[in-house]
């Protein structure tokens, strides 16, 4: 009925090959510490999407960083996506990251969520709340982060060790707003108001205070999400006998996590890397990278439909900027060293 669609298709094939640049071919190897089934989804998208085919492995964050470290100049990897701000901050500190200029990530990646020169960029974010035992304590006893050294708390903490990374980097944002030595004096408290020593993950925290083993423990936010949308009766069980506490909503507001990524300096393929990161800014990428972990998207426009996320409510996050968070991570493991936060 109407010729035109194939003229232009004509008149593309003439201009593609017009300004044949050597291409790159269309591959990216990719390393991510991610391991949630919506990542199929993300993937196979951005494959359909570009035709660039993803060659993936998957290992946990050190692993990786690793490997990488001793692959060196060698190394087939293009972009690494990993868990945790203290983390991509000691992989850009290897010197692991190139930086990237793109529009599209400037734009979309709100500042304190990507590194000033382009290095990485956090593409979901997690909150550390308080879990408390509703039996147990009063959330307003246990409204901020700065409750869990109060001594009328003691006895009644569940952390996991102070050096997991998730703890670094809460301390590590003690540090950027309270400085060094109340950052410790609040440590040194926390460690002195154990119910148990630290052992386990965040859900083992979880566990514990259902348990009333504790009154209130430190958690990433997707964890006791993955808890509230689990059919399970023990899990449903848990929920029921726990409550969720965004600390500091009159103060500097919940600490965040991320998790993101960044091009590799020895990346064969930066051009499909770029196009890569950029994908993940994308309104369907970023719902299916946080929604998989129960995690809220970095670009302020995307929303994802999560009922647990709904039920958690709003709250004030804390803007310090991620790139702070892994400025102070050194100092944060000698404070954990010295008060024994083990
Ligand atoms: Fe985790």
């Amino acid at each position: 009925m109407n010729a035109r669609p194939l003229v232009l298709a004509a008149a593309l094939t003439l201009s593609a090959s017009l300004s044949a640049q050597p291409a790159e071919e269309p591959v990216l190897n990719l390393y991510s510490a991610r391991h949630y089934q919506t990542d199929e989804a993300l993937y196979s998208n951005f494959t359909k999407q570009t035709g660039i085919r993803i060659n993936r492995i998957e290992a946990g964050d050190e692993q990786l960083i690793e490997r990488l470290k001793s692959e060196g100049a060698n190394s087939p990897a293009d972009v690494l996506l990993i868990v945790d701000a203290s983390r991509i901050a000691q992989a850009d500190q290897l010197g692991l990251f190139q930086p990237v200029k793109s529009k599209v990530l400037d734009e979309r990646i709100p500042s304190h969520l990507r590194n000033p020169q382009g290095d990485w960029f956090a593409f979901s974010s997690r909150g550390r709340i308080l879990v408390y035992n509703k039996s147990m304590v009063k959330p307003q006893n246990v409204a901020t982060y700065a409750s869990l050294a109060d001594p009328a708390n003691k006895g009644k903490v569940c952390t996991r060790a102070g050096s997991h990374p998730y703890n670094l980097s809460l301390i590590a944002s003690q540090i950027a707003h309270v400085g060094e030595a109340k950052a410790e004096a609040w440590a040194k408290g926390v460690v002195a108001n154990l119910a148990r020593k630290p052992q386990g993950g965040d859900t083992d925290q979880i566990k514990a205070v259902a348990a009333g083993e504790c009154a209130v423990a430190i958690s990433n936010t997707y964890y006791y999400a993955r808890l509230l949308r689990s059919s399970k009766p023990e899990d449903q069980e848990i929920v029921a006998k726990t409550g969720v506490v965004w600390p500091d909503q009159d103060g500097a507001g919940t600490h965040i996590n991320i998790s993101g990524g960044g091009v590799l300096k020895h990346a064969p393929h930066r051009g499909n890397a770029i196009r890569f990161l950029e994908y993940l800014a994308s309104d369907q990428a970023q719902v299916y990278f946080a929604d998989g972990n129960n995690e809220w998207p970095t670009v302020k426009s995307v929303h994802v439909n999560n009922p647990a996320l709904d039920k958690m409510g709003e709250f004030k996050a804390d803007v310090l900027p991620i790139a702070t968070l892994g400025s102070q991570t050194a100092a944060a493991q000698k404070i954990v060293d010295r008060v024994g936060w083990r």
